[in-house]
């Protein structure tokens, strides 16, 4: 794994005095970190904007962070060599927490391939603050969908490292959720996830939402 090197020495840190507990209470809703996993095509970014939806008309306040976006910027310096998925995940993880920390329900949406980096996002971003949720596809579901034509251009030798093809994808072995994003039809995944985050107590379910989700 890579090893990030702390260079800014003599920084101490600056203690908060409004906290995240206060951030909660003026938004009236907890929040948490959506992590999304799954091979590139497997409906991570659909499944994240479908939830955020939901979520934003239940009144939370919410931020999708998601690789193809997040390339254009804070992170367009990076390939998909490992090194650079690694620094990839870890900066995201960092920029979860920050917004975490502002009090927003943060759902990402990255490949996020192997295992020892969720591991290690799951550790910057504290103690049951992230929802793993493995996005689950075959490669077969996700190649012959291929929306955006890539896995025919990586099959074809023009793009490496390319995630299930030539670059390893590491199954979650105890994510919080599986959501079978593959077979099952988009509105009982985004169900499956709002169901869940109420069983957990992250958000609080009206009657009217509780029939709207029931269909
Ligand atoms: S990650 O592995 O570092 O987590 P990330 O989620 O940011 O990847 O970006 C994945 C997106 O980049 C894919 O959905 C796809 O559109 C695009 N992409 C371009 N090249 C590759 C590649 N070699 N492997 C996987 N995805 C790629």
């Amino acid at each position: 794994m890579l090893t990030v090197v702390t260079k800014s020495t003599n920084v101490v840190r600056h203690a908060q005095t409004i906290t995240r507990d206060h951030r909660a209470s003026t938004l009236g809703h907890r929040n948490t970190v959506l992590w999304f996993t799954g091979l590139s095509g497997s409906g991570k970014s659909t499944l994240a904007h479908a939830v955020e939806e939901e979520l934003h008309r239940l009144s939370c306040l919410t931020y999708v962070l998601d690789g193809d976006n997040v390339r254009h910027g804070l992170c367009r310096d990076l390939g998909f060599t490992i090194e650079d998925r690694v620094e990839n995940i870890r900066r995201v993880a960092e920029m979860a927490k920050l917004m975490l920390d502002a009090g927003v329900l943060v759902l990402t949406a990255f490949i996020s391939p192997l295992r020892a980096d969720r591991a290690q996002a799951r550790e910057v971003l504290g103690n049951g603050e992230m929802v793993e949720i493995y996005c689950r596809a075959t490669i077969e579901d996700c190649e012959g969908r291929d929306v955006k034509g890539l896995y025919k251009r990586a099959r074809a030798g023009e793009i490496p490292h390319f995630t299930g093809i030539s670059s390893p994808y590491e199954q979650p072995e105890n994510p919080e959720l599986v959501v079978d994003t593959g077979s099952r039809p988009l509105q009982e995944c985004v169900n499956q996830v709002i169901t869940y985050l109420a069983h957990r107590g992250t958000i609080l379910l009206q009657d009217e939402a509780t029939q709207r989700l029931a269909g």
